[in-house]
């Protein structure tokens, strides 16, 4: 891919968390609610390898990602459109229901996907409300009964006039069948950026990518609250977190731990928000372009003074 600037840019062109493993405690919601998770041990599905749980086998349909498999739930990542969004459908398993996260583009791919599934589609979740990641949400709403899902400060940042929206503050859980879903107020990419979490897996929209995060420089962007969302996650959330971003930046695997992401992010490097800032708004673009690789910390220190 060229271009110096990362492909969400021209996205915007076109229109414009605390979890243990094994029954433990969360209080993600940024609202300070204590949420008690029972977390299924799972494994999840890269280009490169294939692997289930409890003998439950994986399968790879072509140009679908079965990205996390559990007892109780899967996921499957459809890439679409020229950004390389993904599009994620959360299946749970006991009541064969399933949530759209972002639907977009070629969004009929998803929907046959349900459908060659026998999957109803119950619920729609936004992460945000950029083009690039609900202009396939009229789709989705003309084929089913599907209830919207976003955060309040998103819905009044959008304006958009929605049909049945159920509007978010964070902290709350989404029950879909046996699968439990958190939604966690991320905000910095936009004002009500949402992050979804199920079990181990985070569907983290344009908050986080594979070594690299959302712009800060969009409307309604702030960098500030970028650095302490993305420190919330690190702190917050433990290391073997599979990260499920918004689009396909990754350099191989669409998918990383939070670990391999503290190690190679580099917006997950800076202790102040001031070199954040500085790194994310005047200097990242300039030296990188997708698909993002891992970035050392000192690295990214050094970058700081390299400008
Ligand atoms: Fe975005």
């Amino acid at each position: 891919m060229s271009g110096a600037l990362p492909n969400e840019h021209y996205a915007h062109a076109l229109a414009t968390l605390m979890v243990r493993t094994s029954a433990t405690i969360i209080s993600f919601g940024w609202t300070g609610r204590i949420i008690t998770l029972f977390i299924l041990p799972q494994k999840y599905y890269t280009a490169s390898g294939n692997s289930g749980y409890a003998g439950i086998p994986l399968q790879q349909p072509a140009g679908e990602l079965l990205m996390s498999n559990s007892h109780a739930y899967s996921i499957y990542a459809i890439e679409l459109g020229p950004m390389e969004n993904f599009v994620y459908l959360i299946h749970d398993r006991a009541s064969d229901t399933a949530a759209v996260v972002d639907p977009a583009w070629e969004v009929g791919r998803v929907l046959d996907l349900a459908h060659e599934k026998g999957i109803r589609i119950t619920d729609i979740l936004l992460t945000h409300s950029h083009h690039d990641h609900v202009n396939g949400l009229q789709q989705v709403l003309d084929s089913s009964d599907a209830q919207i899902h976003l955060l309040k400060p998103e819905a009044q940042f959008w304006g958009a006039a929605l049909a049945r929206p159920t509007l978010h503050h964070g902290g709350e859980r989404i029950r879909l069948g046996n699968t439990e879903i958190s939604i966690l107020h991320t905000p910095g990419h936009t004002p009500g950026s949402a992050c979804y979490q199920i079990g181990n897996d985070l569907i983290a929209g344009d908050t986080l990518f594979v070594f690299g995060c959302g712009r800060c420089d969009l409307a309604g962007g702030d960098p500030e609250q970028m650095f302490t969302t993305l420190k919330r996650i690190r702190n917050e959330l433990p290391g073997s977190t599979i990260l499920h971003p918004g689009h396909n930046y990754a350099p191989a695997h669409p998918t990383s731990t939070l670990e391999q992401q503290v190690e190679g992010n580099p917006f997950l490097h800076f202790d102040s928000p001031e070199d954040f800032v500085e790194y994310r708004m005047h200097i990242h673009d300039r030296l990188r372009e997708t698909p993002y690789e891992a970035v050392s910390r000192q690295q990214a220190l050094d970058s700081l003074h390299r400008t």
